[in-house]
């Protein structure tokens, strides 16, 4: 692609040296200019872009090795082939070690300069080529990952509303829930936020939060709505909601991390909680978070039953329970939270 618009730089303070270059790599269909000395082929660099030079070593003033430094400092893409008497051979290596392409020797045959001028083109044709693969490349990675951040955005938001539509079903069954799962949520991240959680565990404790009690949905309307106190059928009814919750949202893989906090909000820290009777650390941490938010609220909240406990009456319930009902590290953060 590059061959017939290749330009190339000859620098030799030769006059009859450029001419026979010059004249030769015309012929190719090349465009050439010519310098007769380092400053001037500097010039040139600097006002246009060669695809090519061509340098002698041995110049008065700045010689070839300075030129080359400078010029690859200037554009480093340009090929650089020296051209050096028949005695410099270490010279031609040294040029080679500071960035040249290749040498010629003097006497030069003109065809092995057209010969390497045209295998120069070819290796920055190549280089070029292999610069705008790795730019498309980069490109599409770049929007591949643009892509995929979009469809993670979109799945988030579809989580969040079919969540939000779950706390609505249940909510539209249980009127006594009204604002609890939310309450419940806001309180999880509250406190998680004092714990040592990663950003994606804090904003799990709002999806947990949520869905707390969404396995209420299995449980009967007459029971969740009694107005007094259960009988013990009606409360082991009631003990199956995480249960029930874990098998609504287990085909959910987006919620699977969450699953457990859920299944086990109601565990009690001495081990007398439901469903499984975990004790002390066996319950994962974000039950043990839920099931302070949870009884905080509950207490709080008005029941058909009884009246609500004030805030201090029920962080005196809480404090009462530390290391009974409720892990008692996190009965600490939740006092120094909620203690104003
Ligand atoms: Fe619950
Ligand atoms: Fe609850």
């Amino acid at each position: 692609m590059i061959a017939h618009q290749a330009r190339i730089l000859i620098v030799d303070d030769d006059e009859v040296i450029r001419d026979l270059l010059s004249q030769r790599l015309q012929e190719e269909g090349y465009m050439c200019e010519v310098a007769d000395n380092g400053s001037t082929a500097l010039a040139h660099i600097e006002l246009d872009s060669f695809h090519v030079m061509l340098a002698d070593i041995r110049m008065p003033q700045m010689d070839g090795y300075e030129l080359l430094t400078a010029a690859r400092d200037i554009d480093p893409d340009m090929q650089v082939i020296m051209v050096t008497g028949i005695r410099e051979t270490t010279e031609a290596v040294k040029a080679m070690k500071l960035g040249a392409y290749d040498y010629v020797m003097k006497p030069f045959d003109l065809e092995d300069v057209v010969h390497g001028v045209r295998r120069a083109l070819e290796k920055q044709e190549l280089k070029f080529q292999n610069r705008l693969y790795h730019k498309n490349l980069e490109n599409r990675v770049r929007e591949a990952t643009k892509e995929l951040i979009e469809k993670n955005r979109q799945i988030q938001i579809l989580l969040f509303n079919t969540i939000t539509s779950f706390v609505n079903v249940l909510e539209a069954k249980d009127k006594y829930t009204e604002g609890h799962s939310k309450r419940v949520a806001e309180s999880a991240v509250k406190v998680a936020r004092t714990c040592t959680l990663t950003r994606s565990e804090i904003e799990n404790m709002r999806l947990a939060g949520l869905l707390h009690d969404i396995g209420k949905v299995g449980i009967r309307e007459k029971t969740l709505q009694k107005p007094g106190a259960l009988t013990a059928e009606e409360y082991d009814e009631v003990k199956q909601h995480p249960l029930i919750a874990e098998r609504i949202l287990e085909p959910i893989e987006e919620l699977h991390m969450v699953l457990r906090d859920i299944k086990h909000h109601h565990e009690r820290y001495d081990g007398m909680g439901y469903p499984a009777g975990l004790r002390g650390e066996e319950i994962p941490f974000g039950a043990r978070i839920l099931a302070l938010s949870d009884t905080y609220d509950a207490m709080t909240s008005e029941r058909p039953y009884r009246s609500a406990f004030s805030h201090e009456q029920a962080l005196k319930e809480i404090e009462m329970n530390a290391g009974k009902q409720f892990d008692p590290e996190l009965v600490a953060q939740f006092l120094m939270l909620y203690s104003y």
